[in-house]
């Protein structure tokens, strides 16, 4: 019988056990629900994870997926399952490995839970939510790619680094693909209310803005044999809460779109309102012309990747 809200997590790797970890210790959910095929790892970390929850009086337990038939009747289901990015690897790389392992993924989810709403993380971001909308036939507000939190976290994080204060009071804005063209907003960052540009010069800013487009990859050179997964797994973690508490916040997050921004049949990071039935509400801001030409160079290195997925027939494969 399932009694409260339940979160299924698909690869219970280092990002998805830290959402799991998350989310047990804020005690947002009733039930998660882990599936890796490493079964036994996942059984592992289901047990801890669950005696840490008793550890800070959680009410949440954690259990494991025998198979994705286990994975029923989800709130939420947070699809991390994929080839890692490695050293020297970029997250195209993964396109075609982790679009197989997608399509396996989502096809179980859509008939297990098929009034989930699904969260992507898994790499490369943007096509991959794309592969989950196409693939599970839901609405598209109930499939939502994470990546615009972490992006504006690390760019907040190196607002904060590069000022030496504000800390706690930095909105930083990043739109657009989790890629190396993705879209970091000075214009729309402020420190307490007050505008970036007021506080750092152009040199400085510009070196955010780099800094932030590379942030994953400078986490990979570090840890050799994989990436981040702490600001992954805590921004996937901040988008569950939201649509489980139904709080209407708006996040960046990664969406199809269908005429917003002037753009049609694409998946990007755009501002977007979270509530209970998902990506409820779209907003479009106001861009100047060269962050409009960003935001289309964007654009364009994830169509790449739809395409490529589309001239190898993935999409038809059925
Ligand atoms: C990151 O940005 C690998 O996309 C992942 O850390």
């Amino acid at each position: 019988m399932k009694q409260g809200k339940r979160v299924g997590i698909v690869g219970a790797g280092n990002v998805g056990a830290t959402v799991a970890y998350s989310l047990a210790m804020l005690g947002s959910c009733h039930e998660i629900i882990l599936r890796d095929n490493k079964i036994d790892v996942a059984r592992g970390k289901a047990l801890d994870m669950s005696q840490a929850a008793s550890a800070v009086r959680s009410h949440t337990v954690v259990r494991v997926a025998e198979s994705m038939e286990d994975l029923v009747n989800c709130d939420v289901v947070v699809v991390t399952a994929g080839s890692p990015r490695l050293p020297g690897m970029s997250r195209d790389d993964l396109l075609m490995i982790n679009a197989n392992i997608t399509k396996e993924v989502i096809q179980g989810i859509a008939k297990y839970s098929p009034d989930a709403i699904i969260i992507m993380v898994s790499n490369p971001l943007d096509a991959m939510t794309y592969v989950a909308l196409k693939e599970s036939g839901f609405d598209r507000s109930r499939v939502i790619g994470m990546a615009g939190i972490l992006d504006s976290s690390r760019m907040a994080a190196f607002i904060q680094e590069k000022l030496g204060y504000g800390g706690g009071q930095i909105r930083a804005s990043v739109m657009g693909g989790h890629g190396d063209d993705m879209v970091p907003l000075p214009r729309y960052s402020t420190v307490a209310g007050v505008p970036l540009t007021d506080v750092l010069s152009d040199t400085e800013i510009a070196e955010i803005v780099t800094r932030t487009r590379h942030g994953g990859a400078e986490i990979v050179g570090y840890l050799k044999t994989g990436s981040a997964y702490y600001a992954p797994a805590k921004s996937t973690a901040i988008m569950v809460e939201a649509i489980l508490k139904d709080t209407k916040q708006i996040h960046p997050c990664a969406v199809y779109l269908d005429g917003e921004y002037g753009y049609k049949d694409i998946v990007s990071g755009v501002p977007v309102m979270l509530g209970a039935n998902g990506a409820e509400k779209i907003i479009e801001m106001t861009l100047n012309d060269s962050e409009k030409a960003m935001f289309k160079n964007s654009c364009a290195s994830v169509q790449d990747l739809i395409n490529t997925l589309k001239k190898n027939n993935f999409f038809e494969e059925k």
